[in-house]
């Protein structure tokens, strides 16, 4: 295991903290007042290939590790969550879910024109009544010779209004039987689709978030990812891809929160004395330090992992869920280094305090990955070789 960044990983990372600089953080402070998303967003990110990054060559892509992936999140992230958001949902969520799982033919369909951004991929698991406990989704998949017409719909979509395909999971049968899930890319432009944004959130404000509705809309065989039966794996799969990207992301706050906090702390005096000489600061401080290194280390673990072809779903709950809560206790410590400055816009840390909050409930909430850790260590849980893999690195047709 050697997690020395090699120079190709610099290059990715530099470039990827170059865009935030210059394409994510202008404006910002005014579309994250106003609710706004910006739409150019992702066609800036399509044309810097920030899109293509860990698609293979083959199919298009930049043919970077799994590692950059989790680099370019906690650059992006660094920036705004919104961005990074992009990636955790087309790169993650959509891109490797169908590397691992679309035939051959269906990857040459759909990944080259996601790599280069002509589309956006976007992600349909959890719904109004079916959050955490995702075995139990509503949207349901009539098969109809061979095509499935689809009905139902899902909530908390990133990209709702702007992907131009996502990847559905719905239910065959009765909710409760495991066996009886499948997946479908559903593209926009499909008669029976809709979508409507979310407004009034906490975080992300500058990220575009809604529901997505399917009224009886029809979808052929050859759009469905895996068999019938497959659809709550791929579903997981798609998580262990998802939590990787919010794992790496979640560093980026904190690296921006110890940045923010830092440079606060040896400005702002009190009786003619730094607040960084003040040992309860330098707490926070050091915390952040610690969160930051152990972040990185759990998601560069989970990098390697999958550049090496090893099943991580243990891993990577550990590094979502550690990370992200993490990320929300050093946005916390943020505002209280700043004082009254850390409760208003002036300053970025009260966005990074709302921005992370969601990061503890999406892709599995706190509780989730709690409760699935304990039964890891209990034994009452295990990972056994799972019969669908994400391709090695570097990955061949
Ligand atoms: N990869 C492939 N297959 C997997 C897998 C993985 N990572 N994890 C599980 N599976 C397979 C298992 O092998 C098993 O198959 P077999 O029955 O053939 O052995 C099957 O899937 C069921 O697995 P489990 O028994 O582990 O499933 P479970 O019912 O115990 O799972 C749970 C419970 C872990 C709580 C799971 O339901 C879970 O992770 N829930 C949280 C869902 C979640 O994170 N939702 C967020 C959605 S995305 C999002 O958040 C977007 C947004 O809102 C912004």
């Amino acid at each position: 295991m050697d997690f020395a960044l090699t120079s190709e990983h610099e290059l990715i990372r530099e470039m990827a903290a170059k865009f935030g600089r210059q394409e994510v953080l202008p404006g910002l402070t005014e579309r994250d007042r106003e609710g706004k998303s910006d739409r150019t967003l992702l066609d800036k990110m399509g044309e810097a290939g920030i899109l293509g990054v860990s698609i293979p060559e083959v199919y298009g892509g930049s043919g970077s590790d799994y590692v950059s992936l989790g680099l370019v999140c906690e650059e992006l992230e660094r920036a705004d969550t919104s961005a990074r958001v992009v990636l955790s949902v087309h790169s993650g969520l959509h891109c490797l879910t169908l590397l691992q799982w679309a035939t051959e033919e269906q990857k040459k369909r759909w990944l080259p024109k996601l790599a280069s951004g002509e589309r956006v991929g976007g992600f349909g698991l959890t719904e109004p009544n079916a959050g955490s406990d995702a075995i139990n989704i509503q949207t349901h998949a009539r098969k109809d010779g061979d095509s499935y017409v689809l009905n139902g719909e899902k909530t908390w979509i990133s990209l709702a209004d702007y992907a131009d395909q996502f990847l559905v999971i719905a239910r065959l049968q009765e909710p409760g039987d495991k066996a009886r899930h499948a997946a479908f890319i559903v593209e926009r432009n499909t008669p029976g689709f809709s979508s409507r944004p979310i407004k009034g959130k906490l975080g992300v404000r500058a990220g575009n978030t809604g529901q997505i509705f399917f009224d009886n809309l029809r979808v052929g065989a050859e759009n469905r990812i895996g068999e019938d039966g497959d659809g709550f794996k791929v579903a997981m799969s798609a998580l262990d891809h998802g939590r990787y990207t919010v794992a790496s992301g979640a560093v980026g706050i904190i690296v921006a929160c110890l940045e923010a906090s830092t440079e606060y702390a040896r400005s702002r005096k009190v009786s003619g004395e730094e607040i960084g000489r003040k040992q309860l600061v330098q707490q926070m401080i050091a915390h952040m330090a610690a969160s930051r290194d152990i972040g990185r280390l759990l998601y560069y673990q989970v990098g390697w992992m999958k550049n090496t072809g090893i099943r991580h779903t243990r891993e990577v709950s550990m590094a979502k869920w550690q990370n992200c809560n993490n990320a929300f206790q050093s946005a916390s410590d943020a505002i209280e280094i700043h004082g009254a400055y850390g409760y208003c816009d002036e300053f970025p840390v009260e966005r990074y305090f709302r921005n992370s909050r969601g990061a503890v409930i999406y892709e599995g909430t706190r509780e989730i990955h709690t409760l699935v850790q304990a039964e890891y260590a209990l034994g009452y849980r295990t990972d056994r070789p799972l019969a669908r893999t994400l391709p090695k690195w570097p990955v061949k047709a």
